[in-house]
């Protein structure tokens, strides 16, 4: 994919503000943390598109970016940061849900974990409702820079046996290693 324009279109708190055209749409899901945000900019090549924070449970509301004026990218709000107060993670939580659940744009969830660490229990939990809504979406293993080959490979074997799926991308925000991966992923889910 050539990427000729990207472009933030706007934060979403709620419903009534998701964008009301019929572009179509990829989401990037995960734990707060994990690398949503760098994986947006790295695909896009743009540096500090979407923000990201060594501080987790930065992105708060939906994000919506405009790609080469045709299709969209969404950056939800991680889960699982331990330390939001109550109220906020029972927001940030539905907003996300109610997305994933209702938008009719949406072609592609992309599942983002951590390739140093066994999915977490709201991973598996994630996973488990998009496989139960049926819901088209991919798994990508992100951070593997901070890995070594050898440790790779045993970590991304443990990641697809808890899943229970066959192939996880592996990706590097840092490398841009599986770029093209994740690209021809989003290509065919956008044409079909
Ligand atoms: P929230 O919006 O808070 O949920 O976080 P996020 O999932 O958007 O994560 P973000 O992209 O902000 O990245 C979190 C931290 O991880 C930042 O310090 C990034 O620089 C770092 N990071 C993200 N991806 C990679 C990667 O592939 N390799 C390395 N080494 N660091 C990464
Ligand atoms: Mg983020």
């Amino acid at each position: 994919m050539q990427i000729i324009s990207a472009e933030f279109v706007k934060s979403a708190f709620a419903e009534p503000d998701w964008p009301g055209d019929s572009k179509l749409e990829i989401a990037f899901l995960g734990r707060s943390n994990v690398g949503k945000s760098s994986l947006i900019n790295s695909l896009l090549g743009v540096r500090g598109l979407a923000r990201t924070s060594s501080t987790p449970g930065r992105t708060r509301a939906l994000n919506f970016f405009l790609i080469n004026e045709k299709f969209r990218f969404v950056d939800l709000p991680g889960y699982g940061y331990a330390r939001a107060p109550k109220s906020m993670k029972a927001e940030w939580g539905a907003a996300a849900e109610n997305y994933l659940a209702k938008r009719e744009q949406l072609v592609l969830s992309i599942h983002i974990v951590d390739s140093r660490h066994e999915p977490s229990k709201q991973d598996l939990q994630l996973h488990e409702w998009l496989e139960h809504q049926q819901k088209p979406h991919l798994i990508i293993a992100t951070k593997s820079d901070k890995l070594s080959n050898n440790e790779l490979r045993k970590n991304l074997v443990a990641i697809e046996r808890a899943l229970n799926i066959d192939q996880v991308l592996v990706y590097s925000a840092t490398t841009k290693r599986g770029r093209n991966e994740v690209w021809n992923a989003i290509e065919k889910s956008l044409k079909s």
